[in-house]
């Protein structure tokens, strides 16, 4: 038989990600089994790769078990809360702290667990994600941005490990109130941002940012560093800028926003373009963030 696999999903976003999965064996409020092998799981947050089932005869032998695995486990809790609690109190806290951009993946192996019955745990040592549960947390600036758009970017640039460098040439589609060319042109990047709407006068005064308004999609691609689009639209458009630029450009990160039900036809043509990928942040809404990174191409 298979290894059964565990898929956490974002809170409000079971019925997507049970939906990319197919055919299930169970869900839990946000936990999902499914047979192996692994699937594509867009909207998972994490995924647990190895679990095992582990019978336990009270709370101090299912902190033993986990303990002879390895130290550090996050909880996901869809029912037996207070056992599962009093079972947790005694395992090292797992609790990261937010953190300045750019944040670093914790430094110790975190697996993941849920008390299945009062008598089973669910554990897997190896997951997808390293932050517990696929939760990264930062120290927000309030007063200098905008808008909290800015925390997608920063999201996604701490779990790559990649990021605009100085003096690069970054296009930002739909920039407006100017998060994300706050974020590009406070990593040294020159930003070129575009939108029918004006930048916050606080964005749109910082050095190294040119400001044009105008639609998006009537700007023709041109060679740039980095290609970034948080614009409104159908994804089906978001797609056909998408495959616009994609020639000329090295790096691309683009929020796929979803209007009303989300569109898996437009997610998996997304997803099949090569090099790329489709993820959804912690700080994505009913959206999801595609990218693609010359480091991959
Ligand atoms: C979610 S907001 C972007 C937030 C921005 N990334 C930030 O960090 O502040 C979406 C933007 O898309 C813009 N937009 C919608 N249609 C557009 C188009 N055809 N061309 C350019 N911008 C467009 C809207 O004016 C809006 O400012």
């Amino acid at each position: 038989m298979n290894q059964m696999i565990a898929y956490l999903a974002p809170e409000g976003f079971v019925n997507d990600l049970a939906t990319e999965l197919g055919e299930v064996t169970s869900i839990h409020e946000r936990l999902v089994l499914a047979e192996g092998p692994l699937r594509p799981s867009t909207w998972a947050a994490n995924v647990w790769l190895e679990p095992v089932r582990l019978p336990i005869t009270s709370i101090a032998d299912a902190v033993r078990k986990l303990r002879a695995i390895q130290g550090d486990w996050a909880l996901y809790s869809f029912h037996l809360h207070r056992r599962a609690q009093l079972i947790a109190a005694q395992l090292p806290s797992v609790a990261v702290k937010p953190s300045m951009f750019p944040a670093s993946p914790p430094a110790r192996t975190i697996g993941s667990w849920t008390l299945m019955d009062e008598h089973t745990l669910l554990a897997s040592a190896r997951c997808s994600c390293p932050w517990p549960n696929g939760e990264i947390e930062f120290i927000e600036n309030h007063d200098a941005t905008p808008s909290r758009a800015y925390l997608k970017l920063w999201e996604l640039f701490s779990r790559l490990q990649v990021w605009p460098q100085i003096g690069d040439r970054c296009i930002d589609l739909g920039a407006c109130p100017g998060g994300w060319t706050w974020v590009l042109q406070g990593l040294g990047a020159r930003v070129l941002a575009v939108d029918k709407a004006p930048l916050a006068p606080r964005v749109a005064t910082l050095p190294s940012v040119e400001f044009r308004k105008e639609s998006a999609f009537g700007l023709k691609p041109e060679p740039v560093d980095w290609l970034f689009s948080d614009v409104i639209c159908y994804p089906s458009r978001l797609l056909e800028l998408v495959q616009r630029w994609l020639p000329v450009c090295l790096n691309m990160v683009c929020t796929v926003k979803f209007q009303g039900g989300t569109d898996h036809a437009v997610m998996r043509e997304l997803a099949a373009i090569p090099g790329s990928q489709l993820v959804h942040l912690h700080h994505n809404r009913h959206e999801l963030t595609w990218f693609r990174l010359a480091r991959n191409r």
